[in-house]
C-alpha cells in the first residue's frame, strides 16, 4: 500500500518541490493539497499551487483547496524576501492554471481523507499550522485517526527569524496554532518535526541544481524549476548569506515516512531523530518570540514526544528529488 498523505502548504520555492515529490515519488499517494497563507497571501498561494500542478501535468488528479487564509490570532507576515512579492518569484515559465480552487471546504475534505484513510493517513503542513489546528480543534475526533503529522518548522538549535535570529518562520508567522498542535496529548507524539536543524543540512549546491536541469533533457519544466532554484539561491544568499546553496527545508517532511512506513530500509534513509516535548514562545514581548523551546526530552523506548529530526542521508535525500524530477518529466503539460 502507498503512503497515503495530505499536503498543506504555501508554495513557496522549496513546497514547489514538496509538491513534486508527493506527485511522482512511487511509494506516496497524495489525496489533495490545502493552500494556505505563509510565503505569501493565500490567493497568491493558491494560484501557484494550481499553477505548478498544472505544470506537472497532475491538475486533474490532484484537488486543490483554499486552506486558512490567516493566522488564528495575529496579522500575516509574508516571506518576501526568499520567495518574492508572488511566493514563487523567478520564473516566467510557470503556466495558467488549468484547474479552478475546489468549492468545498478544506475542513470536509481533510475530513473525508482522514476517515477514508483513517490510521494510515500522515498529514504534512509544509507551511504555519493554522489550518491544521483549525480542522482539529473544530473536529477533535479526527486527532485518533490520524497516523503521522510531519511539519516542516521550528528549530532547536537554529532559528531564521525574530531579533535573535532564533524562531522558524513557519511558527513564528503562528505560534498558537504550533502549540496547539505540538502541546496536544494525543498529537504530539504522532509530529515529525523537521525543523531547521536538520533543513540547513539539505543544501541545494549549484551541483544539485545543475542536476535538476539534467545535461540532456532540457524541458522547459526542468527549466522552470531550474529557474526557481536559482531564485532561491540568490535570494537566500542575500537575505541569509547562505553561500553555498539555499536549504531546501519542505520536502524532507516526506523523507521520514519513508523509513517508517516500511518502504525503505532505515540503513538507507538514516533519519536521525530525538523524542522531545516542545513549545513555541508566544509572548510578542519576548526578544525570543517565536522560538522553539524545549520542555523535556525522553527516553528513546518511550516512545512519547515529538520526533526532532536533526540529520538523515541526504544523498538518499537528493536521490529521491532528482528520480521524481525523471517521473514528472514523463507527465509534464508544458513544452
Ligand atoms: C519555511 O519557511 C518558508 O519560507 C519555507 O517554504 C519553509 O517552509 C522555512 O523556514
Ligand atoms: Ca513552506
Amino acid at each position: 500500500m502507498k503512503i497515503p498523505v495530505w499536503l498543506d502548504c504555501d508554495p513557496g520555492h522549496d513546497d514547489a518541490i514538496a509538491i513534486t515529490l508527493c506527485c511522482f515519488h512511487p511509494a506516496l499517494q497524495l489525496l489533495g493539497i490545502n493552500a494556505s497563507y505563509g510565503n505569501a497571501p493565500a490567493t497568491r498561494t493558491a494560484y501557484n499551487a494550481r499553477s505548478l500542478i498544472t505544470a506537472l501535468g497532475m491538475f486533474e488528479q490532484i484537488p486543490v483547496y483554499a486552506g486558512a487564509q490567516k493566522p488564528l490570532y495575529r496579522t500575516p507576515e509574508y516571506a518576501p524576501d526568499i520567495h518574492g512579492e508572488s511566493g514563487l518569484d523567478g520564473t516566467e515559465l510557470l503556466p495558467e492554471p488549468k484547474c479552478d480552487l475546489q468549492e468545498k471546504s478544506y475542513l470536509d475534505a481533510m475530513e473525508e481523507a482522514i476517515l477514508k484513510y483513517s490510521n494510515d493517513i500522515t498529514i504534512v503542513v509544509t507551511g504555519p499550522l493554522t489550518s491544521l489546528a483549525t480542522l482539529l480543534t473544530q473536529r477533535p475526533h479526527l486527532k485518533s485517526k490520524i497516523r503521522y503529522i510531519s511539519i516542516m518548522g521550528g528549530g532547536v538549535e537554529v532559528g531564521n527569524r525574530n531579533d535573535n535570529c532564533s524562531a522558524e518562520f513557519n511558527v513564528w508567522i503562528d505560534p498558537e496554532a504550533a502549540n496547539f498542535v505540538l502541546q496536544d496529548s494525543e498529537l504530539k507524539d504522532k509530529c515529525i518535526l523537521l525543523g531547521l536543524d536538520i533543513t540547513h543540512k539539505a543544501i541545494a549546491t549549484q551541483q544539485v541544481i545543475e542536476n535538476v536541469r539534467g545535461v540532456v533533457d532540457k524541458s522547459k519544466l526542468r527549466q522552470l524549476f531550474y529557474e526557481l532554484f536559482q531564485f532561491f539561491a540568490h535570494s537566500y544568499e542575500g537575505a541569509q548569506d547562505f553561500k553555498n546553496g539555499p536549504p531546501l527545508h519542505d520536502p524532507l517532511t516526506l523523507i521520514p515516512l519513508l523509513e517508517f512506513y516500511g518502504w525503505t530500509p532505515k540503513s538507507q534513509v538514516q533519519f536521525y531523530y530525538k523524542r522531545l516535548d516542545l513549545k513555541v514562545v508566544d509572548d510578542t514581548n519576548q526578544p525570543d518570540f517565536g522560538k522553539t523551546c524545549v520542555i523535556k526530552e525522553y527516553d528513546f523506548e518511550d516512545k512519547k514526544g515529538t520526533m526532532v529530526g536533526f540529520n538523515s542521508n541526504m544523498e538518499f535525500f537528493w536521490k529521491q528529488i532528482l528520480s521524481s524530477f525523471e517521473e514528472a518529466e514523463k507527465h509534464s503539460t508544458i513544452e
